[in-house]
């Protein structure tokens, strides 16, 4: 579809981050297997992408799998990297036709080398696209981003390349993996739990944050356009009157 353009819509966020939670529980209220909980997720996924893309939303990043997860059932883990590749697979034929581009953040070097390969070719293709940006967090967790960004800074200070003293909140950010991409302006949870669990901690730090009360797999894009609903509606003060 044609995308409307950005100034008919002043206060759509430019960048929505999610963590999807609750694929287990939705597999365990229907008797299932956690694994179909989460092959149920991966198609509310696209659901998320697709409201995106017909809201005029910039960047949409996704929690898909934490540093914490890596310690979850070897079964499980299997499943979960399985299911990124079936996703890969499939988005390597459409992320084309849809404009979108895709980056990652998180410790890369610890999935499997398979998955990084798609992963390489995937964001090597689409990275002049710039309708949509998908942003997969992968292996990722917030105080090891930012660990290693305070490691990087502490290197080139030792050296004598850096004052400490001309470190500000820009030269932070520039080290953090989300450099260039703007703050995310509205995080969503899903499964109605009120945590932030290791996601963006410094990034998020000015976004409106709504809970939804649903399990991940039975998220749909009307969930996504109602939650930006939501945002538009609260006044945005950033610590301001
Ligand atoms: C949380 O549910 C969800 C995850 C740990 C993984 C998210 C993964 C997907 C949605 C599918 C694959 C992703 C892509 C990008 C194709 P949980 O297992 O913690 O649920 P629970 O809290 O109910 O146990």
């Amino acid at each position: 579809m044609t995308q409307a353009p950005m100034s008919e819509f002043p206060d759509i966020p430019r960048h929505i981050a999610v963590i999807m939670d609750g694929n287990g529980r939705w597999a365990r209220e229907r008797g299932k297997p956690r694994r179909d909980g989460h092959r149920a997720g991966a198609e509310s996924v696209r659901e998320a992408i697709d409201a995106c893309r017909e809201l005029g939303v910039e960047y949409l990043t996704l929690y898909a799998f934490s540093s914490e997860n890596w310690s979850r059932p070897a079964d499980e883990v299997t499943a979960l990297m399985g299911l990124l590749d079936r996703f890969l697979d499939e988005k390597a034929r459409d992320l084309d036709k849809q404009k979108v581009r895709l980056l990652t953040i998180g410790q890369l070097e610890r999935l499997p080398e398979k998955t990084r390969r798609k992963l390489d070719r995937l964001r090597d293709r689409t990275r002049g696209y710039t309708d949509l940006t998908l942003v997969l967090a992968l292996s990722y967790g917030a105080r090891e981003e930012i660990v290693r960004a305070a490691r990087s800074l502490a290197a080139e200070a030792a050296a004598g390349r850096l004052d400490p003293e001309s470190i500000d909140c820009a030269t932070f950010a520039s080290r953090l993996q989300t450099a260039g991409i703007p703050d995310p302006d509205l995080l969503i949870r899903t499964s109605g739990e009120m945590r932030v669990s290791n996601f963006l901690l410094w990034q998020i730090s000015y976004a409106e944050i709504i809970i939804l009360g649903k399990n991940w797999p039975d998220f749909r894009k009307d969930d996504l356009k109602a939650a930006v609903a939501e945002y538009r509606r609260r006044h945005r003060r950033f610590g301001g009157l």
